[in-house]
């Protein structure tokens, strides 16, 4: 080995040392883990199946609690990341016992077997995550630690010298929901293998998944040739020698799992004994998940578990680079960890799809699409096209079979919609960007466009659960606060029909792309349609000068009336407005403040409702100033660009750069509410990068960069985009102020037609784009025609 590397060529050791770089080490997983972040801890590789991680009785929806307080209660397998709804797939969980005074009096229910971590001396528990591995240590001396394949966990129990009969127990039916029927369980005695399956409740909607699980255990350091005792367990009663429930009288909420002791490792020098366990996972059957734990984790080594996972972090996550002079170790972290949850979610659960056979990838946990189309797909353009391109085929072949591009997914079954057909404007991202190589990357352009015409023209059954509600959208032009349309709740209508001209205009630039033009004009005049809900003659109350606003309709075209202060913190009914089915009021997660900015095909219109520039802007200032932008929910996350088109991208820097200082964070409590499937996430990322992107169009919004440089390689293109600054003198701590106002943008040495934009071609080239920053906040787009970003009413996008 040495001699090898004596040999390395000069140039190739420079290469080596310019590579010194490592992304894993600024990721920092516990972000967003308290405060209804929701984030995910644990060990997974890039939009893996198996999201293996630890489980707490306290509050995050996947699994891990920092509060030192709250009791560990398993380590289970799969997990979503950043959602709301119920508990998510916190299935199969595996506990080690390290000692009861004999078999049968083994506690082994929930409640009776949870233990705290070790506290570290500063009051925080004993816990470390890094990309692709997790571990704790356990008050009862046990170490757990983690780390995954696409379908398959391995675990790693090193329990105390005191253990003299280490035990393990998999937990069949606590599902952090108590969904559980129909549980099954067989124990091989000789070897120890558990397979396991159930049924359980979808965390989202009102359908049910099967669950398969096999795990098999080895010694590490020691060899032994299977459990010494075992027995499947009933509350907390073990049942020694048993090998499956079957004596079991079931109930729902009745605990049942099985139980396996091991020798002690005699031999270790520290006296302790450690003991693997491998645990395939499937929605197939029991067979699957023991074969896709064979054919994953063969050779049972977990440093190289643990290092294969970190590989494909680190190729995807290096695509990314900064140059940090200056800027606070923080912010490059922030950027990286947020890079990091872009990639949890949706997962890639090819070969495991219930519902039909195909050769298609197969991506589920899309948590939801209403979330993550406005930046997360975005982002996946800039770096990861290909796994783009695999998610896509996956959207398209769950629409050929179920008829409908999924929205909201969990383990095969439909959840509930949000707003609108988002599955438009990703498979619009997507289209609009790559069409050029989609053949290439196996996406059909007949399949996707006949997808998308799906969605836009023909009514579901359900359309809370599938589609949208397409006859009276195509019939009106926005949707009716009438009760009496059969095929779903009729709630949220209004944000419904702003998400829904959205969708359209995606779906038109996808037309304009395939040059059916009359079809471009079509969807393109739809997406004009927002106009039919916007109401000129309501006024905020007490504000005379802020008028027009987004509001129900009822079919016979008079209207009905929401205070544009609805579900904002200013709601003198302090209303929310998430998901409910009899709530009439037509908001979804936003305030009609808040929709009524949300128009990203036409901001100029809006303009123009609104007023002209200096209404519209002190429209934006006055929606901060009174807290009716909503850090927590993604309607708003636009609105801190949108001076850009009053051609004031000087705001729009101060007031993004204001927005993270004030709401993100490497803290645990470090995000605002849920982080939405990696949807804060990919938006932190951009606000960091100095962009905001506009899904299924070819623009990005430009600011500066929270760095002197940042460059993005595009392994489709083979191709490395860097944005420099001149005159970089580090970032306003409060984000108010400093040198980080665009004056000029060139790009490769030329003047750019604007300081407000980029177009994708940008990234397609590989190009360099300089940014000369100043302190003047009040810079502009530039001269030119083309200088201030495009909206449908003044040209753009036809
Ligand atoms: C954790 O478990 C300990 C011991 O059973 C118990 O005293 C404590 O109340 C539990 N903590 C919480 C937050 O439930
Ligand atoms: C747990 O204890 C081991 C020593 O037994 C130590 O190496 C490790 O850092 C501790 N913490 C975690 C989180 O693994
Ligand atoms: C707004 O008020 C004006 C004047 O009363 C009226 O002419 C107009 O029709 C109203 N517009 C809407 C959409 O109700
Ligand atoms: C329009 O429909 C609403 C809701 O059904 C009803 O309350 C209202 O009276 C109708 N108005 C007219 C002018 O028909
Ligand atoms: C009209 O709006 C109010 C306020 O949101 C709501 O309570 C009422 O149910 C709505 N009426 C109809 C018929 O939708
Ligand atoms: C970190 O972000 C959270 C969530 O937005 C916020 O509540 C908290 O105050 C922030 N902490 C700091 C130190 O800024
Ligand atoms: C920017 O414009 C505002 C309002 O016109 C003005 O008060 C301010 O002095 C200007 N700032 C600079 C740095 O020129």
């Amino acid at each position: 080995m040495k001699m090898r590397v004596l040999l390395l060529p000069v140039s190739l050791a420079a290469v080596c040392a310019a590579d010194s770089f490592d992304p894993l080490k600024h990721v920092n997983l516990f972000i967003g883990t308290l405060n209804n972040g929701n984030t995910f801890p644990g060990a997974t590789v890039p939009h893996g199946m198996v999201k293996i991680g630890m489980d707490t009785d306290g509050d995050n929806f996947a699994g891990y609690d920092a509060r030192p307080e709250f009791n560990v209660t398993g380590f289970s397998q799969m997990h979503q990341s950043g959602t709301g709804g119920a508990v998510p797939l916190s299935n199969f969980k595996l506990f080690p016992v390290p000692q009861c005074s004999a078999f049968e009096q083994c506690l082994t229910t929930i409640t009776a077997r949870k233990t705290l971590r070790n506290i570290l001396p500063d009051g925080s528990p004993d816990d470390f995550a890094s990309p692709g591995y997790f571990s704790t240590n356990l008050s009862t001396g046990v170490r757990v630690e983690l780390a995954a394949t696409r379908r398959t966990g391995l675990h790693r129990y090193t329990f105390p010298a005191s253990s003299t009969t280490p035990r393990i127990l998999l937990d069949i039916t606590n599902d952090g929901q108590v969904s559980a029927i129909t549980p099954e369980l067989n124990i091989n005695p000789k070897t120890g293998r558990m397979t396991a399956s159930a049924n359980f409740a979808t965390s989202f909607g009102p359908g049910r998944y099967n669950a398969y699980t096999c795990v098999d255990f080895k010694g590490e350091g020691y060899a032994f040739s299977g459990p010494s005792e075992w027995g499947p367990y009933k509350i907390n009663y073990p049942d020694k020698n048993g090998v499956d429930l079957s004596q079991h009288y079931y109930s729902l909420g009745s605990e049942h799992g099985g139980l396996l002791s091991f020798p002690q490792d005699t031999q270790s020098y520290a006296g302790t004994t450690t003991i693997l366990a491998r645990i395939g996972v499937s929605l197939i059957s029991t067979a699957q998940a023991c074969a896709n734990a064979e054919s994953e984790i063969p050779h049972w080594d977990f440093a190289r578990v643990v290092s294969d996972a970190e590989e494909q972090w680190r190729d995807i996550l290096g695509r990314v680079r900064v140059e940090t002079e200056g800027v606070d170790a923080n912010t490059v972290e922030l950027l990286y960890s947020s890079l990091y949850r872009t990639h949890i979610v949706p997962g890639d659960y090819t070969g495991e799809n219930p519902g039909w056979k195909s050769s298609e990838p197969y991506y589920d946990a899309f948590y939801c699409n209403w979330d993550t189309y406005r930046t997360l797909f975005p982002l996946m353009s800039l770096h990861d096209p290909q796994n783009f391109a695999r998610i896509v085929r996956g959207m398209i072949d769950i629409q050929r079979h179920e008829g409908w591009l999924p929205e909201a997914r969990e383990a095969g079954q439909q959840q509930f919609i949000q707003g609108g057909s988002h599955g438009d404007p990703i498979l619009a991202e997507f289209f609009v960007k790559f069409s050029d190589h989609a053949a290439k990357l196996g996406v059909s352009s007949k399949h996707l466009y006949s997808a998308l015409l799906a969605d836009a023209e023909d009514q579901p059954a359900n359309w809370n659960l599938q589609g949208r509600q397409a006859d009276a959208w195509k019939e009106k032009g926005y949707i009716p606060s009438d009760t009496t349309y059969p095929g779903g709740a009729n709630t949220k209508q209004v944000s419904r029909a702003i998400e829904y001209a959205f969708d359209d205009f995606a779906i038109s630039q996808v037309a304009k792309v395939l040059g059916k033009k009359s079809d471009a004009k079509k969807y393109v005049t739809r997406a004009q349609n927002f106009h039919n809900s916007w109401n000129p003659n309501i006024t905020a109350p007490g504000v005379s000068n802020v008028a027009g606003f987004m509001q129900p309709r009822f079919a016979n075209g008079t209207w009905n009336y929401t205070d544009p202060r609805h579900c904002s913190v200013n709601d003198p009914l302090h209303a929310t407005c998430f998901l409910n089915a009899i709530r009439r009021d037509g908001f979804y997660e936003a305030s009609p403040i808040v929709y009524s900015q949300y128009v990203p095909q036409d901001t100029a219109s809006l303009i123009t409702l609104q007023g002209g520039n200096a209404r519209f802007i002190d429209r934006l200032n006055w929606i901060f100033d009174q807290n009716y932008f909503d850090s927590t929910n993604e309607p708003s996350q636009q609105i801190p660009f949108m001076y850009h088109y009053a051609n004031a991208p000087g705001l729009s820097t101060q007031r993004s750069r204001q927005i993270i200082s004030k709401f993100y964070n490497n803290s645990l409590n470090g995000l605002p509410g849920n982080d939405d499937s990696g949807a804060m996430g990919s938006y932190t990322f951009f606000y960091l990068a100095g962009m905001y992107p506009l899904p299924a169009t070819k623009q990005l919004l430009l600011s500066s960069p929270y760095f002197p440089q940042i460059s993005f390689y595009n392994p489709l293109y083979k191709s490395t985009t860097t944005i420099k600054t001149t005159n970089f003198k580090g970032n306003p701590a409060d984000g108010t102020g400093g040198t980080v106002f665009v004056k000029s943008v060139k790009v490769n040495g030329k003047a750019y037609k604007s300081n407000c934009y980029l177009e994708w071609d940008v990234f397609t080239a590989g190009s360099t784009i300089e940014l000369e920053l100043t302190d003047d906040i009040n810079v502009t787009c530039g001269k030119g025609k083309a200088a201030l970003p495009p909206s449908i009413s003044t040209g753009g996008y036809n």
